[in-house]
């Protein structure tokens, strides 16, 4: 039997872990199950950057337990959004599991929206992106997110060659208190010191670097 004192360090172990770590799915079965999301996020997971309108993210080669736990959240309402909620919904926790799976084995696609940005928006964006300002506290996006922004870990999503609309929409959110599911509100805190025009330019040069 174990000591009350062994319990308490088990327990304090498993919440010091990352929640999604590891996450148990089967591609095969996500792929079927996928088939309800191809008409937003296509079939070979490209998503799609929409001018004016609501883009839809890259899920191929995205980080599996990233995806999962964002699923979960719109399920169970903690990150809101009215596209993507009841499709959430209406798989099994394991069915969103294995989707996950699915796509995080997807070959990277392109980012789009930012091609033909103007060339000092671009510099802003990457200046922004390798060094960002220290002078108003905003931090370079790979010290989170990872060489080359490309991810670290379930918990850092990789954000270069996301599509520039999708990126420019989470920024705006946290910065105007519409999506605040991120740990310790880590997002929100660099949003809300970046300006409508910082947002626009990360989000075009960051569309432009390859996803992997
Ligand atoms: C009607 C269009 C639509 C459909 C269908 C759809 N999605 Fe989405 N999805 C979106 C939009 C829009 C977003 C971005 C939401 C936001 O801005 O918060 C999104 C976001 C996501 C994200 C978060 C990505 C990230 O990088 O944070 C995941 C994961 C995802 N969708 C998976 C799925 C899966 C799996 C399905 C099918 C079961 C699906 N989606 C069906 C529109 C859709
Ligand atoms: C202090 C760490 C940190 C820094 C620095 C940081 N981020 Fe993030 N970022 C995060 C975390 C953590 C998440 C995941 C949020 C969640 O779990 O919902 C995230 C998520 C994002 C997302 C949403 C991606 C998706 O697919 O849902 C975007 C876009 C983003 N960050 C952009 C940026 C940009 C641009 C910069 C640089 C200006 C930056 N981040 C710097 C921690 C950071």
């Amino acid at each position: 039997m174990k000591t009350p004192r062994k319990t308490l360090l088990m327990m304090s172990l498993l919440l010091s872990m990352p929640l999604f770590a590891g996450i148990e799915g089967d591609a095969e079965r996500g792929r079927t199950a996928a088939a309800v999301c191809a008409a937003c996020h296509q079939a070979d997971g490209s998503g799609m950057h929409i001018p004016g309108g609501e883009s839809w993210p890259r899920l191929a080669a995205m980080d599996a337990g990233y995806m999962y736990r964002q699923l979960v959240d719109f399920r169970e309402g903690r990150r809101t959004n009215a596209s993507m909620m009841p499709f959430a919904a209406m798989l099994t926790d394991q069915q969103l599991k294995d989707v996950s799976v699915y796509y995080s084995q997807l070959p990277a696609t392109p980012g789009q929206g930012g091609k033909d940005a103007a060339a000092d928006l671009l510099k802003l964006g990457q200046r922004l992106v390798e060094q960002g300002d220290w002078e108003r506290y905003i931090v370079p996006c790979g010290s989170c997110h990872g060489p080359a922004s490309q991810g670290a870990g379930s918990n850092f999503p990789g954000i270069a060659g996301q599509h520039a609309g999708y990126i420019e929409r989470q920024l705006l959110d946290w910065k105007q208190g519409k999506r605040d599911n991120d740990p310790q509100h880590l997002m929100l805190a660099i949003a809300e010191r970046m300006t409508e025009q910082d947002i626009r330019a990360v989000a075009a040069w960051l569309s432009t670097l390859p996803a992997q």
